[in-house]
């Protein structure tokens, strides 16, 4: 068992499932709603816990109602929020999520007005007692420093880093930590082929193990030590129901694969089959099949 800190986001997901994408400019009628936690790295740790980690999420949140039932669900989890930051001020971080039952996809919209987290707030948490950091490609230049500050002091902490979305200068990241994990959607924008997307990040990053999310078609990556390419097939669950949060749980199996096992092809296929788990229910209680 680690003990695993994640910084990034949590957020209050309001998902309507509606059956087919609407139009533009069209009602539909929404068909069941729920409302409930969400937000990349937390999702990826409450993954984490149920693999028996001990998690501590380092993100900022606030002391109002949408608030509250964000911090109770990580409490049902027993992810500890002491290193996050409460502001008095503000609404935490809110998707309108459409989730088209036809096919399962997820469209998200996000809203947020809370600062991020910061080196300033990164700084005061006790980085001694863990094992493994885990990074959401936000907010770059304070994420750097964290960073830089974590290899200088703790350098045999393992850093893994999301990255979901690509944002002005995220690639200054890369170079810095032990994993780095890519969205399909972020790959594509470098190449369509999996393969050749690994190869081509290799050029820019030889430090760090390379994954890949592929969605239906499974998950890609790229040793380190002697470059060579995994491959493993999608775990397809009888009923495709929620994709919602299936790419942080991904993560989480690169996490715990990596951490108890040290062997990137493990983790793979673990990543994979929890993925696939996730996409056949609601939720995060990926475990028990
Ligand atoms: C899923 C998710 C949602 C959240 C959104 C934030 O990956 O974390 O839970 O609303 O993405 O970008």
């Amino acid at each position: 068992m680690a003990k695993i800190l994640g910084v990034g986001i949590a957020t209050l997901d309001i998902i309507n499932t509606i059956d087919g994408y609407p139009q533009e400019d069209s009602k539909s009628r929404i068909i069941k709603q729920r409302i409930c936690r969400g937000g990349n790295v937390t999702n990826t740790l409450v993954v984490l816990s149920q693999l028996q980690h001990q998690c501590y999420w380092a993100g900022v949140w606030t002391n109002e109602t949408n608030g509250q039932q964000i911090i109770k669900d990580l409490a049902n989890y027993g992810i500890n929020i002491n290193y996050c930051r409460a502001v008095k001020e503000g609404k935490v971080p809110t998707s309108y999520i459409v989730l088209n039952q036809q096919n399962a996809s997820r469209t998200i919209m996000h809203y947020r007005d809370l600062p991020e987290f910061g080196f300033a707030d990164f700084k005061k948490i006790d980085l001694t007692i863990f094992d493994w950091v885990h990074f959401e490609g936000r907010n770059i230049y304070e994420t750097v420093q964290m960073i830089d500050w974590l290899k200088k002091n703790y350098p045999n902490l393992p850093i893994s880093l999301e990255v979901e979305k690509l944002q002005p200068n995220i690639e200054i990241l890369f170079s810095k930590v032990d994993v780095l994990m890519f969205s399909k959607k972020v790959a594509q924008c470098y190449n369509d082929n999996a393969i050749n997307f690994l190869w081509e990040m290799r050029k820019q990053v030889s430090q760090a193990q390379l994954v890949c999310a592929w969605g239906n078609q499974g998950g890609y990556a790229l040793e380190v030590d002697n470059n060579k390419v995994l491959y493993n097939l999608a775990h397809i669950p009888p009923k495709i129901v929620d994709t919602l949060g299936a790419g942080d749980t991904f993560n989480a199996g690169i996490i715990d694969g990596l951490y108890r096992t040290q062997s990137l092809k493990i983790a793979l296929k673990e990543a994979c089959e929890l993925a696939g788990n996730k996409c056949g229910r609601e939720g995060f209680d990926v475990l028990g099949y």
